[in-house]
């Protein structure tokens, strides 16, 4: 087994006992570090510091270097997966992600297929393998994939939407061609995943941003279902040790028991839920991982550690609690903000967990 400094992250979601509560943030690598901003710029786009495998590791380290986080993420983005499909992923500045080559036809459905991860997504392993190396034990490194149903939100609309109105119209009016992409995006989710595991993350991460949009029947039939076909498809061991996954749908929480009850080691929660209900509700046959407002991020330090405390107590000191916020931490963040949020974090928790 590889050495591993700090396993708590990985213990918590195993729902082993811990000394303290572990802290990650998702996008904890991002705009709203300088030292991000700088490494962006020199990097050129924000696709080209995905694909410069030094500079990708460089920021991965960055929250590392400020904070005492018990986790990395790999940097990387949900969208290179259909890009490596032939979709054409680009960045207008400002406006968020868009495809040049959005699906629109049938035919281009029919032709689409799963890329082989260690050939056109071979730079998001070089990434994995040298983060893994320069990280050398200290915490564990996560790895990811966007759902299938949110990855074909962005390859049917071309672009972030409102309404989904594209997408939804092809789930509800073809359904066979939308479960023909969804079939095919999660053979590609779980071969990108398991090719991550085998170039070196510890724990993987599927997000499924989007299916909090759908009706729960809908939910069932075009996102929980392939969740479910992603873990059952994930590398469980490697290394000697389990390789835990998470689940985070964002809007989720109604449909909380059924997520619980895929198989993932982990599920994610938004800040909409208390987590307290949320433990309630699925017990201790997952972990939890959430679920702080990103938006309290904002208020003075003092705040931030109220509300950091108002989460930790609610879950309470049982063994299978993740802390993180309940989205990606914004661009607009004031840095010193999420030192008040992981130094409460540990040091709450280790009163909770010694008590
Ligand atoms: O958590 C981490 O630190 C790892 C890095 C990470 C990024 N994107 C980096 C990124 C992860 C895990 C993602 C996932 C992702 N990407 C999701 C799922 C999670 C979520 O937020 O719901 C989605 C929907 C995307 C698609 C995407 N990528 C969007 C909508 C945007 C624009 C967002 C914005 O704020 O402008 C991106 C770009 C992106 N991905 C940035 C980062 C740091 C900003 C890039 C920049 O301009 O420097």
């Amino acid at each position: 087994m590889s050495r591993l400094e700090n396993d708590t992250f990985l213990r918590a979601l195993a729902r082993q006992p811990v000394d303290y509560t572990p802290v990650w943030m998702m996008r904890q690598a991002g705009r709203y570090l300088p030292e991000y901003r700088e490494t962006r710029a020199r990097a050129g786009s924000f696709l080209d510091l995905c694909k410069n495998t030094d500079l990708a590791c460089e920021v991965t380290l960055q929250p590392l270097a400020r904070y005492p986080l018990d986790a990395a993420i790999l940097f990387s983005d949900i969208l290179t997966v259909p890009d490596a499909m032939g979709l054409g992923l680009y960045f207008a500045e400002g406006e968020g992600p868009r495809f040049e080559r959005p699906l629109r036809e049938e035919w281009e459905i029919r032709n689409l297929s799963a890329p082989d991860p260690n050939v056109e997504l071979r730079y998001v392993m070089d990434a994995v393998s040298e983060i893994r190396r320069a990280l050398n034990g200290s915490v564990p490194l996560i790895g990811f994939a966007g759902s299938p149903w949110t990855l074909a939100c962005y390859m049917v609309e071309g672009r972030s939407s409102s309404d989904y109105r594209q997408i939804k119209t092809m789930a509800y009016a073809r359904p066979d061609l939308m479960h023909h992409i969804l079939s095919v995006a999660a053979d590609a989710v779980v071969a990108y995943l398991n090719a991550q595991i085998e170039a070196g993350a510890q724990a993987v991460m599927v997000f499924d941003s989007w299916g909090g949009v759908l009706s729960e029947a809908a939910y069932r039939e075009f996102s929980l279902a392939y969740l479910e076909r992603v873990v059952a498809g994930l590398t469980r061991e490697r290394e000697g040790r389990r390789v835990p996954s998470i689940v985070f749908t964002k809007g989720g929480g109604l449909w909380l028991e059924s997520i619980a009850a895929i198989g993932s080691d982990g599920v994610g929660l938004d800040w909409t839920m208390d987590i307290g209900r949320a433990r309630a509700l699925v017990g201790d046959r997952v972990a939890l991982q959430g679920n702080l407002d990103p938006n309290v991020l904002f208020a003075p330090p003092e705040v931030v550690a109220r509300e950091a405390c108002r989460v930790l107590d609610a879950f309470g000191p049982h063994p299978g609690h993740v802390f993180n916020l309940g989205h990606g931490i914004s661009q607009f963040t004031p840095p010193e903000s999420v030192d008040a949020l992981v130094e409460t974090v540990h040091r709450h928790s280790r009163r909770l967990h010694a008590a």
